[in-house]
């Protein structure tokens, strides 16, 4: 009879009575955070489809070329976003723009080429959203320089930069003896970093196609939620100024 007293009824039947409202609330915590995390991102992102660019007419963004797509591959492979993001904040949060990272800020339509996105998160090195169409490029004769700089900068870093701290990938190369007269391709190495006479380094094809992809990223076209704002010239200033004169 006075067993019945060691453990209080009202406890026990309270902890009973609570179970499914944990475990409802627990279901509605993580529904609400799918809904809220996968299914509304989906329908507002997930139908998007290319724009017709008005700079150039044509869609964007346009799909990237196969050897591009490998790159993107050893990108990803090397953790070359480790250091390097993809995401040219707006004004107001940083100074990306200011540092001449991109013409604009990136918004979702640049992503939606790229499986996976490789936003980076640790900015080591500069921002590579636009390394396609920074350093000259954009009239085809710049695109040869701008390989022959971009291998020679992955062969070794410091061979461009002198004190550049990003790892070099020369097992993206081949270093073998020169036969006959050199390959076209062969690295244009000086002082330390040049192989012995005799010798010379050409790309292996991850290198090829990691500039490739390098140099299909591009995302500074106008679009309609993300508009280039032309930089203020000399032009406007004297306008202005015209404008201005009368008034005084
Ligand atoms: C440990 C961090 C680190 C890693 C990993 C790294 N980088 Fe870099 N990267 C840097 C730094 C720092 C710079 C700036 C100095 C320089 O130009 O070398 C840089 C510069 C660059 C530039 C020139 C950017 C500009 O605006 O001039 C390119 C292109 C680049 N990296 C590509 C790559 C690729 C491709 C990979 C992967 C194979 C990679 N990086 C891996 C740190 C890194």
């Amino acid at each position: 009879m006075g067993g019945g007293s060691r453990r209080p009824e009202r406890s026990g039947g309270s902890l009973v009575n609570s179970t499914p409202l944990v475990f409802l609330g627990i279901l509605l915590g993580l529904s609400a955070s799918w809904w809220g995390m996968v299914v509304a991102p989906k329908w507002q992102l997930g139908t998007g489809s290319t724009v017709v660019a008005k700079e150039t007419g044509q869609h964007y963004p346009s799909a990237r070329p196969g050897l591009a797509q490998q790159g993107a591959q050893i990108y990803r492979s090397e953790g070359c976003n480790t250091c390097h993001s993809q995401v040219v904040r707006p004004e107001g949060f940083g100074s990306d723009l200011g540092w001449g990272w991109g013409r604009r800020r990136t918004v979702a339509q640049d992503y939606l080429r790229d499986q996976p996105v490789m936003l980076g998160t640790v900015r080591v090195g500069p921002d590579l959203s636009n390394i396609g169409s920074r350093m000259g490029a954009g009239d085809t004769n710049a695109q040869p320089a701008m390989v022959a700089y971009h291998l020679k900068h992955l062969y070794h870093p410091r061979s461009v930069m002198a004190k550049s701290v990003m790892p070099a990938y020369p097992y993206l190369f081949e270093k073998r003896p020169v036969n006959g007269a050199p390959s076209v391709d062969a690295l244009k190495l000086e002082g330390e970093f040049a192989p012995e006479a005799g010798f010379e380094v050409v790309p292996r094809p991850e290198a090829t196609a990691l500039v490739a992809y390098l140099l299909s990223l591009r995302s500074s076209i106008s679009l309609p939620e993300a508009p280039v704002v032309p930089p203020p010239t000399n032009g406007v200033a004297v306008a202005t100024n015209a404008t201005a004169n009368p008034a005084r």
